[in-house]
């Protein structure tokens, strides 16, 4: 099946095959088309260019864009979009004046959404999940990492990463999936976080990795879960079962993660909400991708990521939303998007960038998502009329969206 995009105001984000991830100045560099076509053959983008040499296509169906914009869809390179149950009661006791840590103190939390995962039979955290993949998808992510990590015991953690393959199964977009077993010490482990990190390492990882379910090891790296010593032995531990690595680190405390996960060659550092001159350091040393969840510091009113820094550091930079039930209940990327322009003082531009052609990058889908490219997959959103691509996070809370295609379907 053809479709054939015709009149579209301005085609966004095109790009030539290939390419690296854009850093510092590159990052306000977005290509695009006045007046343009899209050609779309099954899943593939075939062509696209200028209304002046649009094909004479017998063959395709044609769909006008006259005044709409297309971008490539989001790409969502950190979720926890498997989870049972919600936590408004931690939402309300926040509003009262507790602060996270404090909900953890006491029980909540992490180990709050762990206990209602374990007791949810797979069939329904299937269908709890799939519910906010379909509606992540209609708000125009194309791509998607999914997490493990509120399993906590060998068979829960089983159980979540097999509801992550059978979306991969079930659905077109791609999707990645991560290992983080160490997100908390659980209740039966209180005063034994070592004996857990050794449990995760000899019996879950090898279980996990002997049936392919995970493609990246992550670990919260914090204060009150995992120190720099639990840090480093899961990684390596991960690597040698040719996981690569994402560390939640510097959320709330900055003390040697970033340079760890770095030395380490980690693929991504996400959150850095706190990050120190010698973390910026580390990251202008490396090649691992800085990744700021700006959904997470407005939900919990914590600090920024400091984007503006990092990108003026001749650094890259990746958005994404940390869909998940304690810090950030939602995975709407255009609320990211208009976040990290509004509160990290990014530029439209490199906000766009940085939640599509530098996030394609963070899961190691580069050739396949993040750009109008030839050959890449046909997933991209088709704008309702706005008066410039600007209107998307200036609009904050306008749907912009008319429609999303995922590698070649309309999503309805
Ligand atoms: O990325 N900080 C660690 N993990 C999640 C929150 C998990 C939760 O509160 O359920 C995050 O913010
Ligand atoms: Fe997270």
């Amino acid at each position: 099946m053809e479709h054939l995009f015709t009149n579209i105001k301005s085609l966004l984000q095109v790009r030539e095959p290939g390419g690296e991830i854009l850093k510092g100045g590159s990052m306000s560099n977005l290509p695009k088309i006045d007046m343009a076509f899209l050609h779309i053959k099954e899943d593939k983008i075939i062509d696209f260019g200028s209304m002046s040499s649009a094909p004479d296509t017998i063959t395709a169906e044609v769909i006008d864009c006259s005044g709409k914009f297309i971008l490539p869809t989001w790409v969502d390179s950190h979720t926890h979009l498997v989870y049972s149950g919600h936590r408004e009661d931690e939402f309300a006791d926040r509003i009262g004046g507790l602060s996270y840590e404090d909900i953890a103190q006491k029980g909540g939390g992490i180990l709050n959404s762990a206990k209602k995962l374990q007791a949810t039979s797979f069939e329904k955290l299937y269908a709890e999940t799939e519910v906010r993949l379909k509606e992540i998808m209609q708000l125009g992510t194309g791509a998607v990492e999914i997490k493990s990590g509120y399993g906590l015991t060998s068979d829960a953690e089983l159980k979540m990463l097999k509801v992550i393959k059978a979306l991969k199964d079930n659905y077109t977009l791609p999707i990645k999936a991560t290992f983080l077993a160490a997100h908390a010490v659980p209740k039966e482990y209180k005063d034994q976080k070592g004996t857990y990190v050794d449990m995760v390492i000899d019996t879950i990882l090898p279980r996990i990795a002997k049936q392919g379910l995970a493609d990246y090891i992550d670990v919260f790296c914090e204060k009150g879960y995992f120190d720099l010593e639990d840090t480093e032995r899961l990684i390596k531990a991960g690597q040698k079962h040719n996981l690569k690595v994402k560390i939640h680190v510097n959320q709330f405390n900055s003390f040697g993660g970033v340079k760890l996960a770095s030395e380490l060659g980690a693929l991504t550092v996400d959150h850095l909400e706190e990050l120190t001159e010698d973390d910026v350091l580390a990251l202008k040393k490396g090649t691992t991708i800085p990744v700021a969840l700006p959904g997470c510091s407005f939900f919990l009113q914590i600090p920024y990521t400091p984007g503006r820094q990092i990108i003026d550091n001749n650094l890259p930079l990746v958005l994404a939303s940390d869909f998940n039930p304690g810090s950030s209940p939602s995975g709407n990327m255009n609320f990211i998007v208009a976040l990290a322009c509004i509160k990290m003082k990014l530029t439209p531009e490199e906000a766009i960038n940085a939640a599509t052609f530098n996030a394609s990058f963070a899961l190691d889908l580069q050739d396949k998502v993040g750009s109008i490219t030839r050959g890449k997959l046909a997933s991209f959103i088709i704008t309702k009329k706005i008066p410039s691509y600007r209107t998307l996070p200036y609009a904050f809370g306008s749907n912009c969206i008319e429609s999303v295609w995922i590698s070649g379907q309309l999503i309805s």
